[in-house]
Parts: structure tokens; sequence; C-alpha cells
């Protein structure tokens, strides 16, 4: 008796194992697969891969689609992008939009968007075109267009490799906050953008804090400016090598440029 009991229990216990082995599986196949692109692509077959690049990894949705922080892009085909720039194509401008952003800047928004080339491949690129055209207009991204930028993708190496390791003493932070496009948004020695606290204000903060502020700047909001969480691009840990973002966190709580930088004469205090 006692053996039968044994034998149903093991029995009853790999039922209910051999359940959940098949059920885990299932669960995570509806991670989401990854997006393949090839250059026969059909308009809609594009346009319906951009829709996810722009909700996905594009990051788009940080300000689209959200109050006033940037223009709405829904029918941005249609009439919007016919009358922005005289004599350009409707594909040239939405181009131009993701991978220049400041040569037109939308009347009452501010110039807080970044050269999106740095973040996505061309093909991702031509991709968001596609989504943007079929908002409101027709689809004009032709094989063409996505096949030269397929085979670009292919020669070059992806953009967000980490830049390449260099000495500290090397890195001007006054010049990186320049190229990587932080003065959009932050004030440093009075010139820069209002969207997030001027770099004067980390002086003396925590580095920790500094650093999360960097790479992931969605984990704490800075106080006064909660109506912009969001807005920082949270691919910053990605483009940056872990060399200059010590240099940067170095350069923001103590105010002053390292020597071997710029002698760039504001260095913090007077
Ligand atoms: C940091 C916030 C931000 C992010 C992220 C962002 N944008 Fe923008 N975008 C703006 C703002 C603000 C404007 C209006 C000012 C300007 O023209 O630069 C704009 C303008 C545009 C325009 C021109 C719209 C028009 O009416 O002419 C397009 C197209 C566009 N963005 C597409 C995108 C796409 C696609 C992405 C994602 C890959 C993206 N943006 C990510 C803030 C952002
Ligand atoms: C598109 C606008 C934008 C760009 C570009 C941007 N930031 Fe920010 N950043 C913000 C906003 C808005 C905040 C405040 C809201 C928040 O904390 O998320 C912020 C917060 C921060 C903080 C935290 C400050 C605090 O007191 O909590 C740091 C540090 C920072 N940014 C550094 C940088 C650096 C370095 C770069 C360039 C490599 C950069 N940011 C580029 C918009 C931007």
């Amino acid at each position: 008796m006692t053996n039968l009991k044994i034998l149903f229990t093991v029995v009853a216990t790999l039922a209910v194992f051999t359940f959940v082995a098949n059920v885990i599986p299932q669960v995570q196949s509806a991670v989401p697969e990854e997006i393949v692109l090839s250059a026969d692509m059909s308009p809609e077959e594009l346009a319906s891969i951009g829709e996810e690049v722009y909700a996905g990894v594009g990051g788009c949705t940080a300000c689209h689609g959200l109050g006033t922080r940037a223009p709405d892009l829904v029918g941005v085909a249609g009439s919007v992008c016919a009358a922005r720039v005289p004599g350009q194509s409707c594909k040239d401008y939405l181009w131009d939009s993701l991978v220049d952003p400041m040569a037109y800047i939308v009347d009452g928004f501010q110039p807080i968007m970044l050269d999106q080339s740095r973040t996505l491949t061309q093909p991702q690129l031509w991709t968001l075109v596609a989504y943007l055209e079929s908002q409101g207009g027709e689809v004009t991204v032709t094989s063409d267009d996505f096949a030269a930028a397929l085979a670009a993708a292919d020669a070059a190496p992806a953009p967000m490799l980490p830049p390449a390791a260099v000495d500290p003493a090397d890195i001007d932070p006054v010049q990186l906050v320049n190229e990587q496009g932080c003065l959009a948004c932050h004030a440093l020695g009075g010139e820069g953008g209002m969207v997030g606290p001027a770099f004067e204000d980390l002086i003396g903060q925590d580095r920790d804090y500094v650093l999360r502020g960097i790479v992931d700047p969605n984990a704490d909001t800075a106080a006064d400016f909660a109506a912009f969480a969001g807005t920082m691009p949270p691919t910053f840990g990605d483009l940056l090598s872990e060399t200059e973002l010590d240099v940067l966190v170095e350069f923001f709580v103590t105010g002053e440029v390292p020597s071997g930088g710029s002698d760039g004469g504001d260095g913090g205090d007077e």
C-alpha cells in the first residue's frame, strides 16, 4: 500500500513538472521575434517594421505623441511635410528630419531632437521614413533606397559600438558634451539648452547619482525637471566608453576641466 502511494506521488509530481515544462516555453515564445530586414520588402512591410522601430528601439515615443514636447506625427506625410521646405520632397524632408534635425526646427518647439543615425542603422532609418510616409501619405521608400542602406550597413560597423579606449587625460569633457549633443538640453557656462539641469548644478553631487543620470536617465528625475522626464536619450551608456563616463562624472562633480583637457576659461568656481 505504501509503495503504491509513493509511486502515485512520484507520477503525480512528474506530471506536474511535465505540465510546467510544457507551459514555460510557450510563455517565452511570446518574446517579440527579431526583426529581419531584406531588400525585397514591400512598402507596407517597411512601414510596419518602421512602426515597431518607432515605438521600440527608436525611442521616438519618449517625445512624440505625448502632449506638447514634440509635434504630433500623425498626418505628417500629408499637408504637413509638403509645406515644410519648399522644393523638398516629403521623403527627403523626413530623412533630413531624422539625420539632421537641426536643419529645420518646427515652429514652437525646442531643438532637442538628436541625429538619429547615431543610434539607429541606415535600414532602420529608412523603415522609419516609410512608416512616417504611411502617416497621411504614400510610401515612396523604394527597394533601391533600402538595398543601398543594407549594403552600407553590412560594410560599416554598427553605430552602437562603444568608442575605443583612450587615455583619460586625452579626453576633453567640454568637447565631449558638445560632440554628444548634451548641450541641446543642458547648459554649460551659460550656453546650451534649458530642458535639463545646467551642468554646473551637478557640482558637489554624489558620483554614482551623476553617473546614473547619464546612463540610466529614467532611474531618477532631477527636481524641477519632471515636466521633461523621459526626454533624455537612454543610449549614452552605449555611446560613451567607461573612460569617457569617468571623465564626464569627474568633470561634473568637481566643475573642473582636468589638466590635459582644454583650458576653456570658465571651469566652474569663480
Ligand atoms: C528628445 C525628444 C525627441 C525624440 C526622442 C525624437 N524627436 Fe522627433 N522631434 C522632436 C521635436 C521637439 C521636434 C520639433 C523640433 C524640430 O523640428 O527639431 C521633432 C521633429 C520631428 C520631425 C519633424 C516633424 C514636422 O512636423 O516637421 C519628425 C519627422 C520627427 N521628429 C521624427 C522622429 C522620429 C521618427 C523619432 C524616433 C527615431 C524622433 N523624432 C525622436 C523631439 C524628439
Ligand atoms: C534631449 C534632451 C537631453 C539630452 C540630449 C541630454 N540630456 Fe541629460 N537630462 C535631460 C533632462 C530633461 C534631464 C532631467 C530629467 C531627468 O532626470 O530625467 C536630464 C538629466 C541629466 C542628469 C541628471 C541630473 C540630475 O540632477 O538628476 C545628468 C547627469 C545628465 N542629464 C547628463 C547628460 C549628459 C552627459 C548628456 C550628453 C552625453 C545629456 N545629459 C544629454 C535631457 C537631456
